[in-house]
């Protein structure tokens, strides 16, 4: 029985990766999805195919999150295109990853303002949106980094944690209006993001990972499902890991 009949999500970040998990989990679950990506229309596309097939509606968006005027009037179409939207997740997001020592202000600013502000400018834009959902949901994919720090992850993990503090803050706002706001936390997932980590990194993982493996993006797109599903009609605030025992 699907879950997510009827609903509208935005989803940041979805051509790949965990975002395109997400979306095509989402649209098997019965929600129409609006796929935004940052540059490659080609996979956007692919995505929104995939998930026609599931029988919902699906557009694509081309937007980077970091831009707030972008982000407005991406949203504006959205809510022109769909009517209404139910849940949000935040997913889109970069690494630069160097040691303090190292790391440019641009290298730090750009992970901010991605990862960051990203999110923010979504949630400012469809915060209204949402409260007039009676099941409103938004999902910030944060990470570990953001709870436990990472060498080479100052910028990232700052972002990372700084999601953490607005998740909890978003939850407090919008609870009087039944609005949702919770925080996942992954590990290292397989991705093409963690594909560029160097071979010492992947190492590092599989010897600290207590169930000896990385996550795969449908494991992260399952726990999306609940968190975005009724069943967590009573779970705001929260921070929810999945990493396979590694920050525990
Ligand atoms: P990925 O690199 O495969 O996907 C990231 C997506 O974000 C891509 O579709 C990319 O185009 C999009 N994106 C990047 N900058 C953007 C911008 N300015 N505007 C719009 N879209 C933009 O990475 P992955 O692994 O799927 O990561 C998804 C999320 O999960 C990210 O927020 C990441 O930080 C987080 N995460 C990933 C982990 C992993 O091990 N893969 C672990 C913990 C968190």
């Amino acid at each position: 029985m699907p879950t997510l009949t009827d609903k509208t999500a935005v989803i940041t970040g979805a051509s790949r990766g965990i975002g395109k998990s997400i979306a095509l989990h989402f649209a098997e679950n019965g929600a129409d999805i609006a796929i935004i990506y940052s540059s490659n229309e080609n996979s956007a596309n692919e995505v929104k195919t995939e998930a026609e097939k599931y029988g919902i509606k699906a557009k694509t968006y081309k937007c980077n999150v970091a831009d707030f005027a972008e982000v407005k009037t991406v949203c504006d179409g959205i809510i022109q295109d769909f009517g209404k939207i139910d849940i949000l997740v935040n997913n889109a997001g970069i690494i630069r990853d160097t040691l303090l020592l190292r790391m440019s202000e641009e290298d730090f600013d750009e992970v901010i303002d991605v990862n960051l502000k990203g999110a923010f400018n979504f949630i400012k834009q469809l915060s209204r949106p949402l409260m007039k959902s009676s099941c409103g949901r938004i999902i910030n994919i944060s990470s570990v980094s953001g709870l436990m720090g990472n060498p080479g992850q100052a910028n990232y993990s700052a972002a990372k944690a700084g999601m953490l503090g607005m998740t909890k803050t978003i939850a407090r706002e919008l609870a009087g209006k039944k609005v949702t706001c919770n925080a996942i936390a992954p590990g290292f997932i397989e991705t093409d993001m963690t594909a560029s980590l160097p071979q010492a990194a992947k190492d590092f993982a599989d010897r600290s990972i207590p169930l000896k493996r990385m996550g795969t993006p449908d494991e992260v797109a399952n726990l999306a499902v609940f968190l975005a599903s009724d069943m967590a009609a009573y779970i705001t605030g929260e921070i929810i890991r999945i990493d396979g025992g590694l920050s525990m």
